[in-house]
């Protein structure tokens, strides 16, 4: 029997609520037929917004979105979105498939989002074909409250009050997309827009995030904390899990062999010793300065799903990535002294997806199921959890059967996150929790074939279902079914 020893009194701290972030671009069906179908639509809407999208990301408690991209955001020029519909100018989405993107999401429609979803924006400035100035009147035009030429525009397209955008990156993949820089240039840049971005209230400060590295790619993040960490609140970081490890050919999402299976949680994991290595090297540069680390586009990539736009991105969702969202997510809550925000990629109909929509239908996927059994995790204090497991699947990919991690929220109340990566076999668990003598217990469990996924027709193939538990001394015993991701709640 595994065994699983929560130690409640040792902790690294909070659990930012912002580590269950999400990501939308203009990319395919993300914005436009998926999160916004605008008011004239016969799907139900809210000034715009999917009455059924808004409603679901509410239930996961949705803490921060990174928009306009991506890619998309360093040829996105803010003023192309605001004002009148009819006036705004239609423009090539270069970035994916040269669609017409006709401006019609732009600032006031994703901030009106974000108030639906109650959720605090990210904005991702044009640093690659944008200029400071441009970045800089972005940030007047949404956050100052008093007399000015952008505030004064704002109000002129409808909008009085400021609006709260606390978060604001400084370009998007500055070593490819976001202009092909190298680290030393770019590092300057950042200097330079980062003194322009103003702070117009001071109830209201600005987390001013430099756009990190690709991978492991360490000398980056060295570079920028060393020449521009002064300036700056946190540095991110992309990484992405491809399933068969080649960009030309990445696997399909719900079709894929075993020795696939494994190699795509092994790489999934490798994301444990990226964070590590860019939290040291950035606490070894900026020592009287803590920076963050903002993982802000992580998920698997697949091949897309075979006859829709290879630029869309579109693909399934399967219980192989609700496994690689809850180590993940794990991951993060174990390095919450240093990750203080990620957001998955994309949110609705885009890589690895919480929603997929078709018309006026919709579904949700074992991703979205996964952030749903971890919500719980958001603002709780995290506690130290050991899996005493053993590893399972081909020795090159080998992974740890079990995967896990815990905290405790201010009622006292302990979550535990349990993910079984054993594609054929359920794992018998004895959770150890000295100490801690639950009035209940409650357990949930979300379990299938890998490759199971729900469809328009299956909507509810995968969902989370109760999975029974059996009291013990200090903790509770329990088995885990194969390829599944389980939360423990006890209460205390
Ligand atoms: O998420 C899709 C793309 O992946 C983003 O636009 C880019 O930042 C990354 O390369």
């Amino acid at each position: 029997m595994a065994k699983l020893l929560v130690n409640a009194a040792r902790s690294k701290g909070t659990i930012n609520r912002n580590i269950y972030g999400h990501f939308s671009e203009h990319l395919g069906r993300c914005i436009y037929g998926g999160l916004y179908v605008g008011e004239d639509s016969d799907i139900p809407n809210v000034n715009g917004m999917r009455s059924d999208v808004v409603a679901a990301l509410r239930a996961i408690d949705i803490p921060v979105l990174r928009w306009p991209g991506g890619c998309f955001a360093d040829t996105y020029h803010w003023r192309d979105g605001v004002g009148p519909k009819a006036g705004r100018p239609s423009i090539v989405n270069t970035n994916w498939g040269g669609v017409t993107e006709d401006n019609s999401f732009g600032t006031h429609e994703f901030l009106e989002l974000c108030r639906q979803l109650g959720c605090k924006p990210y904005i991702s400035g044009n640093v690659g074909s944008g200029t400071v100035q441009e970045m800089s009147d972005w940030i007047e035009y949404c956050t100052m409250g008093g007399v000015s030429p952008m505030a004064a525009l704002r109000r002129a397209n409808g909008q009085d009050a400021p609006w709260d955008v606390p978060y604001w990156g400084i370009g998007n993949e500055a070593w490819g997309c976001g202009g092909n820089m190298r680290a030393e240039y770019y590092a300057d840049l950042c200097r330079q827009y980062a003194t322009y971005m103003r702070v117009y209230d001071p109830a209201r400060p600005i987390y001013k995030i430099a756009s990190g590295a690709n991978t492991d790619d360490y000398a980056w993040t060295k570079t920028v904390a060393e020449r521009a960490g002064g300036l700056l609140d946190a540095i991110s970081l992309h990484y992405y899990t491809i399933p068969t490890g080649e960009w030309q050919h990445k696997g399909a999402a719900a079709a894929f062999g075993t020795a696939e299976y494994y190699a795509s949680l092994r790489r999934a994991l490798f994301i444990d010793e990226l964070v590590e290595n860019h939290s040291r090297v950035m606490r070894a540069v900026c020592k009287d300065r803590k920076l963050g680390l903002v993982v802000d586009e992580w998920g698997v990539w697949c091949d897309v799903e075979e006859g829709t736009h290879p630029g869309f991105l579109y693909q399934q969702n399967s219980m192989r990535d609700a496994l690689i969202a809850a180590v993940s997510l794990n991951i993060f809550n174990d390095h919450c002294d240093t990750v203080v925000m990620a957001n998955i990629a994309q949110t609705v109909n885009v890589l690895q997806s919480m929603i997929l929509t078709e018309g006026d239908r919709m579904l949700l996927t074992p991703t979205y199921h996964v952030f749903g059994l971890y919500k719980g995790h958001q603002g709780a204090r995290q506690v130290e959890c050991y899996a005493q497991t053993k590893l399972v699947g081909p020795e090159a990919d080998a992974v740890p059967q079990l995967h896990a991690s815990a905290s405790q929220n201010a009622e006292g109340d302990l979550l535990l996150t349990v993910a079984n990566l054993d594609e054929a076999q359920s794992c018998p668990v004895e959770c150890i929790v000295p100490g801690m003598s639950a009035r209940a217990i409650e357990a949930l469990v979300l379990a299938g074939d890998a490759r199971a996924h729900n469809t328009f027709d299956a909507p509810q193939a995968v969902q989370p279902r109760p999975l029974a538990v059996t009291r013990a001394a200090d903790g509770f015993t329990a088995t885990l079914p194969p390829c599944s991701v389980a939360a423990f709640t006890l209460k205390a």
